[in-house]
């Protein structure tokens, strides 16, 4: 009928294969103005939003703590340089099929990707969240941002940019919720956080090994006088009314009497705390890198942490420089930017000056520790 009325009405002196023509013709044009409707449709009811602007929303309205914000910040920035990353480590390495695959980028993001960046941005977008292989648990002040920072640039790696002391302070929130702020991976990628408290809290190795009694732990040391210097330097810019360094340090100086409940002190004892990780995890399972070489020689120390964690050695000496100005190491490239970047201001502060004496007490007093803790891991740090 509705072929008779058409032929008939618009074209009525047609010829009868025109008339037809006519017909199939129309019924096409239905028929695909119809898709373009369904997929139009469906293009504005389907939520637009980016995968980690939902997340933020979301944290923002289950009103947790500050962390998250500034966890979603971050995880978006580091989104977005991911996107638009220039080949680090693989640069002029791209090829044919790099070039054809960044064709389906947008116009403004074509640059050449290497295959492990776009490993990268691959699995921000299709991979799934996992709970950490891989925890650097400390100590503070050891140079834990900057481990965190170099091995973040490795193509399988993806960590989390801030510490969210989940198996410390917020162990109550549960897996879920720990895993839930963790990077998407893809499955040949580690998933990293660091939480340098974790090395000094008593309940973290049970926990930890709880969650997996394969994850591999990292622990950056350093003099441990030095640290506690470094400790105290940090809490001064904070708070510019506590004690002073020597006050705080001893119970009673004369005596040599040094006070080991104040944290400062206590976090460099490190046999102590290791102790108690040794109960939980094999000594294989924990890497110790020295605080000292990653200034010295960061891309050594990185090459161990690489091999450590079974990575292929991809970051060298070629992604370092040494910045004059700031008097430490620094990224060519960093993660996050395609600039040069070193670690901001609070790494690698000048220190409060402490007197020749009460250092070298300090010494004294760690040298028992610090043979342990060399004999224990079979490594010897040099502090004395
Ligand atoms: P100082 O500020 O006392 O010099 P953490 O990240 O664990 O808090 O450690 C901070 C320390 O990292 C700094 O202590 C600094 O010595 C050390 N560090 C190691 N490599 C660094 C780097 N490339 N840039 C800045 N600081 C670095």
């Amino acid at each position: 009928m509705a072929y008779r009325f058409m032929t008939n009405r618009i074209v009525p002196s047609s010829n009868r294969l025109s008339k037809r023509f006519i017909f199939i013709f129309t019924i096409s044009l239905s028929f695909t103005y119809l898709c373009y409707s369904i997929l139009f449709c469906c293009g504005t009811i389907m939520p637009t939003q980016s995968y980690e602007e939902k997340r933020c929303l979301h944290h923002k309205n289950v009103g947790s703590i500050k962390l998250l914000q500034k966890d979603c910040i971050a995880d978006k920035r580091s989104a977005l340089d991911e996107t638009l990353n220039v080949a680090l480590t693989h640069q002029g390495s791209s090829n044919a099929r790099n070039q054809s695959r960044n064709s389906a980028l947008p116009i403004t993001h074509k640059r050449s990707i290497a295959p492990s960046e776009y490993n990268i941005t691959v699995a921000q977008k299709y991979g799934n969240k996992k709970l950490p292989n891989a925890l650097i648990i400390g100590v503070k002040k050891g140079g834990t941002r900057a481990v965190l920072e170099f091995i973040r640039i490795h193509p399988d790696v993806r960590a989390l940019g801030t510490e969210p002391h989940f198996f410390d302070r917020n162990y109550d929130r549960g897996l879920d919720w720990y895993r839930g702020l963790m990077p998407r991976t893809l499955d040949s990628q580690i998933t990293l956080e660091k939480t340098p408290s974790y090395f000094v809290t008593r309940e973290a190795p049970r926990r930890i090994a709880s969650m997996s009694p394969n994850t591999k732990l990292i622990v950056v040391v350093r003099n441990p006088v030095t640290r506690a210097i470094s400790d105290y330097t940090q809490t001064l810019s904070k708070k510019p009314d506590i004690p002073t360094f020597e006050e705080l340090a001893f119970q009673n100086r004369s005596q040599g009497l040094v006070d080991t409940s104040w944290n400062a002190i206590r976090i460099g004892m490190y046999i102590l705390h290791l102790e108690n990780w040794l109960q939980y995890f094999r000594l294989s399972q924990i890497h110790f890198v020295s605080g000292e070489r990653l200034i010295t020689d960061p891309a050594g120390e990185l090459g161990r942490v690489q091999d450590f964690l079974g990575l292929k050695r991809i970051i060298t000496d070629k992604h370092f420089y040494f910045n004059r100005t700031k008097g430490f190491p620094c990224l060519k490239k960093p993660e996050s930017s395609s600039q040069p970047r070193c670690l901001g201001k609070s790494k690698g502060r000048t220190h409060v000056q402490i007197d020749r004496e009460v250092i070298e007490q300090l010494r004294d007093f760690y040298r028992p520790f610090n043979i342990k803790f060399y004999e224990m891991v079979g490594q010897d740090f040099r502090w004395d």
